[in-house]
């Protein structure tokens, strides 16, 4: 049987995707700053899941300088979908807003400097996706309110969920029969932090499959 490849971290470190001008210059920010951004890799999964899906709505719950915001807004670009993206600094909700200009991609995307847990409480609006990227001792009290918001057979990302603060989340996820979901821990190479835990989860419903 093949082996596991040598030096593994190394390796996998040398096949993060390319990225723009525009994106390194966000990384580069985002070190100098501490700002916890996903990185190249969860950035591309996000555009590939959202191109994949052909997500027409999509929600980001912690938006920051708009780094994630760019890869999911540039899915939108391709599928015709919309992403509102929802930032509670109200500098940093003007910094995604000018970078996702600076992008090419204000078309497809709105950021709103509003707490993203009132406002998803206080919503009625359906979604294909939904990528939670907020405090981690809110992704339990925001759980429920996805599961509302989010049409059957829609999709929620959950970033950090290696983090204690995301463990009671974790746990309601993996035994609420309204979800199906992978939670996995990964090598997450120029992710905040790079070994990290990644929560992918599928909207149960009407269309649920019961052979
Ligand atoms: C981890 S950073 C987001 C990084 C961004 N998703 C990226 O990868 O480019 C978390 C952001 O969520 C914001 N935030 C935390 N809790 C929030 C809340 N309840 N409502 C809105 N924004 C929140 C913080 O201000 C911070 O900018």
């Amino acid at each position: 049987m093949s082996e596991i490849i040598a030096h593994p971290e190394t390796y996998f470190r040398n096949l993060v995707p390319e990225r723009s001008d525009l994106l390194l210059a966000l990384e580069e920010e985002a070190r100098r700053e501490d700002i916890p951004i996903v990185g190249p890799l969860v950035g591309e999964l996000l555009y590939i899941l959202a191109r994949a899906t052909g997500a027409q709505k999509i929600l980001e719950l912690g938006t920051a300088t708009g780094y994630s915001a760019i890869f999911l807004a540039q899915a939108c670009a391709e599928t015709g979908g919309r992403l509102t993206a929802l930032e509670w600094d109200d500098a940093m909700a003007r910094r995604a807003a000018a970078n996702l200009e600076k992008a090419g991609l204000s078309a497809w995307a709105d950021v709103k400097c509003v707490n993203a847990l009132e406002t998803i409480a206080a919503s009625t609006e359906h979604f294909d996706f939904i990528f939670m990227d907020i405090e981690k001792e809110d992704y339990l009290p925001a759980l429920a309110h996805c599961a509302r918001l989010l049409r059957p057979g829609g999709l929620l990302l959950a970033d950090n969920v290696a983090f204690a603060d995301a463990a009671p989340f974790n746990r309601a996820l993996h035994e609420d029969p309204a979800w199906r979901e992978v939670s996995l821990f990964a090598f997450l190479p120029e992710h905040s932090p790079e070994h990290d835990g990644l929560c992918l989860a599928v909207r149960m419903g009407a269309d649920t499959f019961k052979g």
